[in-house]
C-alpha cells in the first residue's frame, strides 16, 4: 500500500474533496487526522471512513482561519503522539459578491481560511517533517489560481496565493527533503457547488465549457493528491496538476 506507515493530516476532511482524499489515503494504509469546524459532522465522517475499525482516523475539530484554534488542534495532535508525514491543505470557502460592494470582513474571512490557514498548517507541520527527515505538502488550489471569474474576488486572490505559496515552500524547503505541490480541481460535484449544479443554466455552462463534458468527482482529485503524497513524487516539487477534464487546456 502506497501510504503504509505514514500519517496524513487532511484539513477539510469531513466532506467533499477532503473526505475523498481521506478515504483514499485510508485505503492506502495511512493513519489519518481530519480537520473541519463542524465537530459532529467531522466525528461522523471519521467513523465512516474507518471502515475496517482500526482506529486509524482521528477527528480534530479546528477552524484553520483562527490561530488559537490551530494552536489547540496541534496541541491535541502532539498529545496524541501524532507526527505528520503528509499535509493536505484542503479546507476552503468561497463567499460571493460584487467587488465594488465586497465587505472587508468577507475578503478577510476567505483569505484567512484559504490562504493564511494553509500557511499556518504548513508552518506547524515543519517541525514534524524535520523530525522525520521528510515531508509532503499537497495544497488544493483551484482553476481560480490560473483564471478568474467575476463576483468571487477574494476566492480568486486566495487561490492565486495558494499556487504561489506552494512554489515558495517548494524552493525554501527542498533542502530538507520536503516537497510541496498543488492540485487544481476543475468543477467538482461537491456540496460547495450544489447551488451551481442545481442551476440548470450554470450546470449546462459547465458541461459545455468542460472538454470532458461533465462535472468531476471528488475521488478523481484524490488520486492526484495521492500521487503527490507518494514516494514516486520524491523529486517533484513546486508543481501543479489540473484535474479539470481539460478546461485549462482549452481556449
Ligand atoms: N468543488 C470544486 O469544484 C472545487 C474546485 C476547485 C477547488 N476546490 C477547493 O477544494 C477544497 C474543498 O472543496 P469542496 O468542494 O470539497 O468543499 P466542501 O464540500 O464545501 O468542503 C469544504 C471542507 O472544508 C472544511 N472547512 C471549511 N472552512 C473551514 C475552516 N475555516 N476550518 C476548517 N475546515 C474548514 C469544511 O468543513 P466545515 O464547514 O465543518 O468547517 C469541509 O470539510 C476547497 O479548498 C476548494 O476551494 C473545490
Amino acid at each position: 500500500m502506497i501510504l503504509e506507515g505514514k500519517t496524513a493530516l487532511i484539513s477539510g476532511g469531513s466532506r467533499g474533496i477532503g473526505r475523498a482524499i481521506a478515504e483514499l489515503f485510508y485505503a492506502e494504509g495511512a493513519n489519518i487526522y481530519i480537520m473541519a469546524r463542524n465537530a459532529e459532522q467531522l466525528g461522523k465522517a471519521a467513523e465512516e471512513i474507518d471502515t475496517k475499525h482500526e482506529d486509524r482516523v482521528h477527528p480534530i475539530p479546528c477552524d484553520v482561519g483562527s490561530k488559537t484554534s490551530v494552536d489547540e488542534a496541534f496541541a491535541r495532535i502532539e498529545a496524541d503522539g501524532g507526527v505528520i508525514d503528509v499535509l493536505v491543505n484542503c479546507a476552503g470557502v468561497n463567499l460571493r459578491g460584487p467587488l465594488e460592494d465586497m465587505p472587508l470582513e468577507t475578503w478577510q474571512k476567505v483569505l484567512d481560511i484559504n490562504l493564511t490557514g494553509t500557511f499556518m498548517l504548513t508552518q506547524k507541520c515543519f517541525k514534524m517533517f524535520r523530525q522525520k527527515g521528510a515531508g509532503k505538502i499537497v495544497n488544493i488550489a483551484s482553476l481560480m489560481s490560473e483564471i478568474a471569474r467575476p463576483t468571487i474576488s477574494p476566492y480568486v486572490a486566495s487561490k492565486g496565493g495558494v499556487k504561489m505559496f506552494t512554489k515558495a515552500i517548494a524552493i525554501e524547503w527542498a533542502k530538507y527533503n520536503i516537497q510541496a505541490n498543488a492540485v487544481i480541481p476543475g468543477y467538482i460535484a461537491t456540496e460547495m457547488n450544489t447551488p451551481l449544479i442545481q442551476d440548470p443554466k450554470f450546470n449546462q455552462f459547465i458541461i459545455d465549457r468542460t472538454p470532458a463534458g461533465r462535472w468531476g468527482q471528488p475521488s478523481e482529485v484524490a488520486h492526484a493528491a495521492l500521487f503527490f503524497a507518494s514516494k514516486g513524487a520524491d523529486f517533484i516539487t513546486g508543481q501543479l496538476i489540473a484535474v479539470d477534464g481539460g478546461i485549462l487546456a482549452a481556449l
